[in-house]
């Protein structure tokens, strides 16, 4: 496994240092009051964490993907509602743009995304199309100089808060997945809006939309990739975005980790601290092999992308094993907490609710044992 350089464990560094006095100050309020985190990621953009990976001559930090999960670990572990809008924003947003856009598209979306000026949103989930992308009935219809979108987007992560969107619709019916093309659509254009806000188990600081086309049009020129591309676009964009949830997933995992041993330590039970209990030491120390199995499958998928090769089979790993690694790792702390653990005095049971989603978006773990089996077998009729 690769050993952090000197400027890797510096970025991580100076994250971990502003997470745990910036984001974590509110991070229960806005949990309770659900306020989207906007001044915290304001200062994040000002730190360069919102286009990590992006390079510097269009706004973002030139950092490499092991540096950017590092500090998204960070950020999750710190507050997991403001590390999915860093994740989204950084990954499937600002890569897409960066891969697919034209000079110009570049500077006029990626750069204020980038230096985290606007938050940005990827919709391609419908109330109808989940697990199934290609089954999405959005249409964009080509009239002159423009597309004509209608349709709804659901489950979109920050959709109410985002100014920019890139949005994917078919463009050809029956080209399947090489008729959906992407779309850069910003906020005020009209016939977009931003339609029913979901009332959610945990993130609740992040908001997650409805997003709205009736007869939206859309000028040719904000197409991002060819026509048909869309789906390639996707599907490249959650390859990053699934290592962002195995960050996210260690960061929280770490949280809950270090909680449960500091509240093991305080807590007397039967005369002493239930620190020293064998059965409860045993648990703490399944709980921390898991979330270094973990972050070495994060590192591993991270280090391939950095090194330029395919690495969605090693994305869909991380993921789907950090991500069912987190769920077991809160249950625990809550268990290690017993009764003060189901409350909100103490902050394992926000990881609990947190986490219970990364199982489910940007790739249920159902979808990313396909993914990874897919693989195995295409590579075994190499050999
Ligand atoms: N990178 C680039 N191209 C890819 C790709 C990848 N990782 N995966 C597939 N493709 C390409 C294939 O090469 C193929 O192209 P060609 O025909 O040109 O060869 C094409 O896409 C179709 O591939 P498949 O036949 O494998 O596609 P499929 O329809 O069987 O679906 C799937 C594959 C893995 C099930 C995919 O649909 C999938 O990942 N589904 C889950 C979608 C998902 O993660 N949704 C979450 C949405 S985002 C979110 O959660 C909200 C948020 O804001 C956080």
């Amino acid at each position: 496994m690769p050993k952090l350089t000197e400027e890797q464990l510096m970025i991580q560094s100076m994250v971990r240092e502003f997470a745990r006095r910036v984001v974590a100050a509110g991070a229960a309020d806005r949990d309770r009051t659900k306020s989207f985190p906007g001044d915290v990621l304001k200062q994040m953009g000002e730190l360069g964490l919102m286009g990590m990976m992006v390079p510097l001559e269009y706004g973002g930090s030139g950092a490499d993907a092991i540096s950017y999960v590092s500090a998204l670990s960070e950020i999750a572990y710190a507050c997991a509602a403001t590390a999915v809008v860093m994740s989204v924003q950084n990954s499937i947003v600002c890569e897409s743009l960066l891969h697919f856009g034209t000079p110009e598209q570049k500077q006029r979306f990626l750069v204020p995304l980038a230096n985290g000026e606007v938050i940005g949103a990827f919709g391609l989930t419908e109330p109808d199309a989940g697990s199934d992308p290609v089954s999405q009935t959005t249409t964009a219809e080509r009239d002159g100089d423009s597309y004509i979108l209608n349709g709804t987007k659901r489950f979109i992560t920050s959709g109410k808060n985002a100014q920019t969107v890139i949005v994917t619709a078919k463009t050809d019916e029956a080209k399947r997945h090489k008729g959906i093309s992407a779309f850069v659509v910003q906020k005020g254009t009209p016939g977009f809006q931003v339609g029913h806000v979901e009332d959610k188990l945990g993130l609740r600081a992040s908001d997650t939309t409805d997003l709205i086309f009736e007869n939206c049009r859309v000028p040719a020129e904000q197409r991002l990739g060819a026509e048909g591309q869309g789906f390639q676009i996707a599907m490249q964009g959650l390859d990053s975005g699934r290592i962002g949830i195995a960050a996210q997933s260690v960061g929280v995992a770490q949280a809950a980790l270090d909680a449960t041993v500091k509240y093991t330590q305080k807590r007397t039970q039967f005369g002493q601290s239930i620190a020293k209990f064998q059965g409860l030491r045993w648990m703490v120390a399944d709980m921390a092999v898991d979330i270094a199995a973990a972050r070495q499958l994060m590192l591993a998928a991270a280090a391939m992308k950095d090194r330029g090769e395919n690495f969605t089979m090693q994305a869909a790993m991380a993921k789907l094993y950090a991500s069912e690694m987190v769920n077991r790792v809160t249950a625990q702390a809550i268990q290690l907490h017993g009764g003060y653990g189901y409350t909100k005095d103490y902050p394992v049971e926000r990881y609990y609710r947190d986490a219970r989603v990364f199982t489910i978006y940007e790739g249920t773990s159902e979808i990313q044992r396909v993914v990874i089996s897919n693989h195995i077998f295409k590579d075994q009729r190499k050999k």
